[in-house]
């Protein structure tokens, strides 16, 4: 099996039958012509497979992506969306029947956190979220009518884990589905459906993109199962257009070298501040402290580029400190090429009540950082001197 560089650089991607063109075509139609009548239904049974019809519904230049996407997640398929929400909550309604229970872990991400707290319980589903690093939680919560187990790992922003196969192992002994969002750790660091996963689900917007400059979201599983997704898709519309595709496809290209600069940079500035006086802890599965560090060595190819650190001090210094950085900028989001921090209680982490983040470990004086492809010695120059400031 070709590696990781090998993949981003040609999977999915032969030059263009028609033309030769060594790059991906963007074909920016919303709708397919057809020469003969009899075509049209085979296009619409099988869409994508056996031609195009309409791009809500498949589109050649977004299917060259679900394709690598599912070469990367070692799915059987992909389905492109326009957010990493519109994957996310597609994706949930796709399996979701009257009655189901959802048991999630309490460490989602914002979204996600109001769609299963707030929002699905106001439809009448019932849902259950979990402390997320006390599996017998998870075991716990387990009923005859959960129909779907939802987890993140490594989660936003604490850098909790999850053990994957475990959970896939707990889901399926109640006929349940295990979803993974894969977004943190990208599919060159982690790959659930190996794990045992059912549906691993991405912010595009992020790693697989790298680059901050534009939103997509993409769910990859068995045939089967990205099928039932993509029917869900035609409904709620949420579909990728094949302009962002082609820039993701492009994206890709370097996402292996990227992805691996990200896991060494993220290292060595974990590194440099779980020695900082100024610093109190440190969240990064890499390191041989964090408490779920041989889980992280099981279950990760790599730690990932995503770290966050609790400074010593109030909300105004972890300010001070995110508004004196100068390589870095002070930015929500993560995962592109430049580095970010961020506090999350004041901008990824608003849906949560003060106490609900107090309860997941999120105090006012944490700082998450998106590791970019920078120069470390740079970066640590740079936190260094933010640090000082404080
Ligand atoms: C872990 C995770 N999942 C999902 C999302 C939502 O993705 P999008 O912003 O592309 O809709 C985000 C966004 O930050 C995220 O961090």
């Amino acid at each position: 099996m070709p590696g990781d560089s090998t993949k981003s650089v040609h999977e999915a991607e032969p030059f263009d039958e028609h033309t030769g063109s060594l790059t991906t075509p963007i074909y920016e139609t919303s709708t397919f012509g057809f020469s003969k009548a009899e075509d049209v239904p085979i296009a619409v049974a099988d869409s994508g497979a056996k031609g195009y019809t309409y791009s809500r519904w498949d589109n050649p230049t977004v299917n060259r992506l679900e394709k690598k996407l599912a070469a990367f997640e070692r799915g059987g398929d992909g389905a492109g969306f326009s957010s990493g929400m519109a994957a996310i909550t597609t994706s949930i309604f796709a399996f979701l029947k009257k009655g189901t229970h959802i048991l999630a872990i309490k460490d989602l991400y914002g979204g996600t956190y109001g769609l299963l707290h707030d929002l699905l319980p106001e439809l009448g589903f019932s849902t259950d979220l979990v402390d997320t690093t006390d599996f017998g939680a998870l075991e716990r919560g387990v009923r005859k009518s959960t129909g779907i187990v939802y987890i993140e790992s490594p989660t936003n922003p604490t850098m909790k884990l999850v053990d994957i196969a475990k959970a896939a192992k707990l889901a399926h002994a109640n006929d349940a589905l295990l979803l993974v969002d894969n977004t943190f750790a990208s599919p060159i660091n982690q790959t659930p459906l190996e794990l045992g996963a059912d549906v691993v689900l991405h912010s595009v917007t992020k790693y697989l993109n790298g680059h901050a400059d534009l939103i997509a979201g993409a769910a990859v599983a068995s045939q089967a199962r990205a099928h039932k997704i993509k029917m869900m898709r035609r409904e709620f519309g949420g579909t990728l257009d094949p302009l962002p595709a082609w820039l993701i496809l492009r994206g890709m290209k370097t996402m292996a070298i990227r992805v691996r600069q990200q896991n060494a940079n993220a290292m060595a500035l974990a590194e440099f501040l779980s020695t900082h006086k100024k610093v109190a802890t440190v969240h990064y599965p890499g390191l041989k402290d964090h408490p779920q560090h041989q889980l992280a060595r099981k279950q990760m190819k790599g730690f990932g580029g995503m770290l966050s650190f609790e400074l010593k001090g109030t909300t105004r210094d972890a300010m001070k400190f995110t508004e004196s950085v100068k390589v870095a900028t002070l930015a929500a989001s993560l995962g592109g090429v430049e580095t970010l921090v961020s506090q999350p209680y004041n901008m990824t982490h608003t849906q949560m009540s003060a106490k609900e983040r107090a309860s997941t470990g999120i105090p006012e004086t944490l700082v998450r950082v998106s590791v970019g492809i920078e120069d470390v010695d740079d970066l640590i120059e740079d936190f260094r001197r933010a640090l000082a400031a404080v």
